[in-house]
């Protein structure tokens, strides 16, 4: 480290937690002027990132791992708690080197580009039902009602469960994943959501190696059975698909349709121009990404900028900071679907890390938007958003709309 400049060259920040960075408003004016100020920063917890060139250089970097072990010790969680401490250390976002190698590269076969084609008519009927059936005096909560729980009915078709499942994975999920909060408060939930998840996910292991069909367990059961997967690693794997899949997706497309509906002409210029959904929705995950921080810890003695970051070091990567960078992206904050923009998101990490999950989440959103606009058009907002904004993330509690 002797010839390494000091990382005493950032600025200090007084931080304590996330909490200290404020909500909403306060929280981006904090951002924007940190992010004026340097690239990066020393808090209490280690270093903060606010610009999108070092936030994604970071993010693919092998100098730093993603610390998702680290989330069931944050939460108070012991090995004496059995499964629930364990099973996030074990799965895919957590295991190292050619172990995740190649644990990616058999989930890859089921969520890559060419496979997920089938899910899109699913996708379209959910949306569809659930409109329906929620609607009444033509109104409903389409965050409650729709985004949010799109992700666990798709998820039941996924491991072919019916629908009624949905209801109890969404809140199993909800509980697990008070996780990322890492705060010892939430052990218990985790712990008790942790046990029914297991149980329900090692009885649909064993009912489907009597019962093949085409479905994400099945796959997953052929290849325990060439070897590729221990039974350990395909029951925590599964419980942690559903995890990652649920949240992020569900509260994303809540976030894009008040982008979309908070503004009446550009519900319908999206209506009159459906190949703006894409542009819609890169607009929406850079300027209200659901993840707001993607945390490292440095795994080495590395230099960034001439800034040496001890191994161990504890990074807060500021995704909504990044992508809110006006350099190379004049005006970046602004919500602007004719603007032609090569920077690709963070709000899905990157390097080894970045999100399987991906290309499925962009397609519920798509499928999503588009059947809402064709076949609900006259939807309209009737009451502001709800919501919570935070340093860590953006969560919808509430968008309510007449039909
Ligand atoms: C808008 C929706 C989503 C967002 C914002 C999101 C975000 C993320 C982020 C930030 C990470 C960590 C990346 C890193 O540390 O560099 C991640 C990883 C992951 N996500 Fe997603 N995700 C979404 C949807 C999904 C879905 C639908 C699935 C289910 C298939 C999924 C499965 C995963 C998995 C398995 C990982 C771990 C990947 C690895 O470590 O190799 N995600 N996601």
């Amino acid at each position: 480290m002797n010839d390494l400049l000091v990382s005493a060259e950032l600025p200090v920040v007084t931080w304590a937690g996330d909490g200290d960075l404020g909500e909403g408003e306060a929280l981006l004016a904090t951002l924007d002027a940190c992010r004026l100020e340097s690239w990066g920063a020393r808090s209490i917890r280690g270093f903060e990132i606010f610009r999108y060139a070092e936030a994604s250089s970071i993010l693919r970097s092998r100098d730093f791992a993603s610390p998702f072990g680290k989330l069931s010790e944050n939460s108070g969680l012991t090995p004496e708690d059995g499964w629930i401490y364990h099973h996030m250390g074990s799965t895919l976002a957590n295991v190292q080197g050619p172990a995740h190698v190649k644990l990616k590269s058999i989930f890859l076969e089921f969520f890559g580009p060419r496979a997920i084609g089938r899910w899109r008519s699913h996708v379209r009927d959910i949306v569809r039902s659930r409109v329906k059936t929620s609607a009444k005096d033509g109104t409903l909560d389409l965050a409650r009602d729709v985004c949010l729980v799109l992700p666990a009915y798709l998820f039941c078709r996924l491991i072919a469960r019916p629908d009624e499942d949905a209801a109890f994975l969404a809140h199993t999920s909800d509980e697990i994943l008070t996780i990322f909060d890492q705060d010892p408060k939430n052990r218990d939930r985790i712990i008790k959501a942790g046990n029914r998840l297991k149980t329900y996910t090692e009885n649909l292991i064993a009912e489907r190696t009597l019962n093949r069909g085409d479905d994400l367990i099945s796959y997953l059961i052929g290849k325990r059975e060439e070897g590729a997967l221990s039974h350990d690693e395909l029951v925590n794997n599964v419980a942690m698909l559903l995890e990652a899949s649920v949240d992020n997706t569900g509260n994303q497309f809540a976030l894009t349709m008040h982008h979309l509906l908070s503004v009446p002409e550009r519900w319908q210029h999206i209506k009159d121009n459906p190949g703006l959904i894409k542009k819609a929705i890169d607009e929406s995950i850079r300027i209200t990404p659901k993840v707001t921080t993607i945390n490292r810890i440095a795994t080495i003695d590395t230099v960034v900028n001439g800034v040496s970051i001890p191994a161990g070091s504890w990074i807060s990567v500021s995704i909504l900071g990044a992508q809110r960078d006006t350099t190379g992206l004049p005006e970046a904050a602004h919500y602007d679907l004719d603007r032609v923009s090569e920077r690709p998101h963070l709000v899905f990490g990157g390097g080894v890390y970045m999100c399987l999950g991906m290309l499925l989440s962009l397609l519920e959103l798509e499928e999503g938007i588009a059947t809402l606009a064709e076949e609900f058009p006259d939807l309209a907002l009737i009451a502001p958003l709800e919501q919570t904004f935070t340093a860590r993330n953006i969560t919808v509690q509430s968008l309510k709309v007449k039909i």
